[in-house]
């Protein structure tokens, strides 16, 4: 496996490769790397011929009292799970490198950013859309793997890429969990063991809901009222948001059917954690 740090040599390299006719594929991630990460990877693997992975802690997508400082960085172990999945080459570049001196271009995804997270954290998805475009500008990959884990984010990457016509193919990957339902997430590794414990009522909830939908149920109020019973277990979490909401949009629905977002955000103790379920 190769490392760059550089945005014009990536640019090399992959170029090269799409001129020996191989399909470029990408996974952008801020590191950490889980086996939520690895699925993506092992996509990749499986649906193109060179592989590019990226690790850049986005300081644009992080608002002023969020975790960029404390984020977790585990830069040779994740390389070494890189190298293991065959994954062809590593972009980690600086922060100086993504964001040059003066750099005041951003892509805001307008209305749909708003939504879900982007309520509950300003600026963020415009911190993810312009890295994720400045991204695919320098590596011009044929497709781009992302996680279902990050359901909001897939509606505005696949919507910027439609807006600016992107020419790059959006794939989405199932959400990897722990054996007890928790979504892995590498900001699972600042709970302790009691909040550990806790943090599984967020799958909880989904479950529940899922359930109902299961047994008929298709009022989103209703639906959204059995997850807030849910989480009503578990005083210690603090609810940010249950929301049911059309997965391309992002906006609410008040009935469901086959397809329809139902996503969560929740504080277990000062770690915010997300989750969501597509209904089958
Ligand atoms: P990060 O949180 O590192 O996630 C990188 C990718 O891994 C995202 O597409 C995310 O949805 C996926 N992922 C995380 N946990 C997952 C899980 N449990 N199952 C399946 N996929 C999972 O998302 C970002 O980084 C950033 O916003 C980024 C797109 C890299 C832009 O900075």
């Amino acid at each position: 496996m190769k490392l760059q740090s550089r945005a014009v040599e990536t640019r090399s390299e992959t170029r090269a490769a799409k001129l020996q006719g191989k399909r470029v594929g990408f996974v952008p991630t801020m590191g950490a790397l889980h086996d939520g990460h690895i699925s993506l990877v092992r996509a990749a693997k499986a649906q193109s011929d060179f592989v590019l992975a990226s690790i850049f802690v986005n300081p644009t997508q992080f608002g002023p009292n969020e975790d960029l400082a404390k984020y977790p960085r585990t830069f040779e172990a994740d390389r070494k799970k890189l190298e293991a999945e065959g994954v062809d080459l590593l972009f980690a570049p600086s922060v100086e490198e993504m964001y040059p001196d003066g750099a005041v271009t951003f892509v805001p995804v307008e209305g749909i950013s708003d939504r879900l997270d982007g309520r509950s954290r300003p600026g963020h998805f415009r911190g993810v859309a312009t890295v994720v475009a400045k991204l695919c500008h320098i590596a011009e990959p044929d497709v781009a793997f992302f996680g279902q884990k990050d359901a909001a984010q897939v509606a505005i990457i696949k919507r910027m890429v439609r807006d600016l016509m992107f020419p790059v193919e959006i794939v989405v990957v199932p959400i990897v969990r722990e054996p007890d339902g928790l979504a892995l997430s590498s900001r699972n590794a600042y709970l302790s063991p009691a909040e550990r414990k806790q943090a599984t009522v967020l799958s909880r909830a989904l479950r529940e809901v899922h359930a109902q939908y299961r047994s008929g149920e298709r009022s989103a109020a209703r639906l959204i009222e059995a997850a807030r019973q849910v989480f009503a277990s578990e005083p210690s979490v603090r609810l940010d948001y249950v929301e049911i909401v059309d997965r391309d949009t992002l906006e609410s629905v008040s009935q469901v059917k086959a397809g329809t977002l139902v996503a969560v955000a929740a504080f277990v103790g000062s770690t915010r954690l997300i989750d969501n379920v597509v209904l089958t």
